[in-house]
């Protein structure tokens, strides 16, 4: 067999596999497994408006803001949030994977940050306190989460009057959600859109609580 057809064949069986795992998430909770953090960890190069630092830029966030990262996973975007709100700020890590958690909070520890709490549990399972964060993340996490309303209900929940909710996805991701379904679900809990960043295959969208 030659070399074209292998790449072909490998090409092929991945998406499938993408396709497979995106389709069965909708019914149910088949998250991004530990074994694969590192992928999650590359900080994609090639997409801006993935990557931790510009997302955490477009939060204008200062120091003493309350912030939830929810569906953390191996911490991506947990230490330069927590170093962005100061010691007099504080930020909840949420994941539903305990493994995801251990690694966050290790690389937390190992950067000195004393300000972020972790959370197990799933969004939409009610573990978050009402009106509490000026801010809230969820970078390619909405596509894995099997009753995305309820979860954005509790995050509009979680967030102050005026908070913002910032919704990353990217078309690399197998749980890739477009612009139109995330504003859509989004409006239906009451969010308002503020402000987008990117294009239609890699955003990042701000929603308010008004
Ligand atoms: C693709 S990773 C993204 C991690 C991180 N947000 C980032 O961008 O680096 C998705 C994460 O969402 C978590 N997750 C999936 N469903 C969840 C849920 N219902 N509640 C909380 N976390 C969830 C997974 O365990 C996984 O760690």
């Amino acid at each position: 067999m030659s070399a074209s057809i292998i790449i072909l064949l490998a090409v092929a069986v991945t998406v499938l596999i993408a396709v497979a795992w995106r389709f069965a998430s909708r019914r149910q909770s088949l998250p991004c497994p530990v074994w694969l953090r590192w992928l999650v960890e590359l900080d994609n190069p090639f997409t801006k408006t993935n990557r931790a630092a510009f997302i955490v830029e477009t939060l204008a966030l200062s120091h003493g803001k309350t912030v939830l990262d929810a569906g953390c996973g191996p911490g991506r975007l947990t230490v330069p949030l927590a170093r962005s709100v100061g010691a007099a700020g504080s930020v909840v890590a949420l994941d539903i994977q305990p493994g995801m958690l251990a690694r966050a909070k290790a690389k937390t520890e190992a950067a000195g940050q004393a300000n972020v709490q972790f959370v197990a549990a799933g969004l939409g399972d009610g573990m978050l306190p009402a009106s509490h964060f000026d801010r809230a993340v969820l970078v390619t996490v909405l596509g894995e989460i099997p009753y995305p309303a309820v979860a954005l209900a509790e995050l509009f929940g979680a967030l102050k009057s005026g908070g913002l909710l910032a919704i990353v996805e990217v078309i690399f991701d197998p749980h890739f959600q477009s612009r139109s379904t995330v504003t859509r679900l989004a409006a239906s809990v009451g969010f308002r859109e503020r402000a987008f960043f990117g294009h239609s295959l890699a955003y990042v969208i701000h929603f308010e609580k008004p």
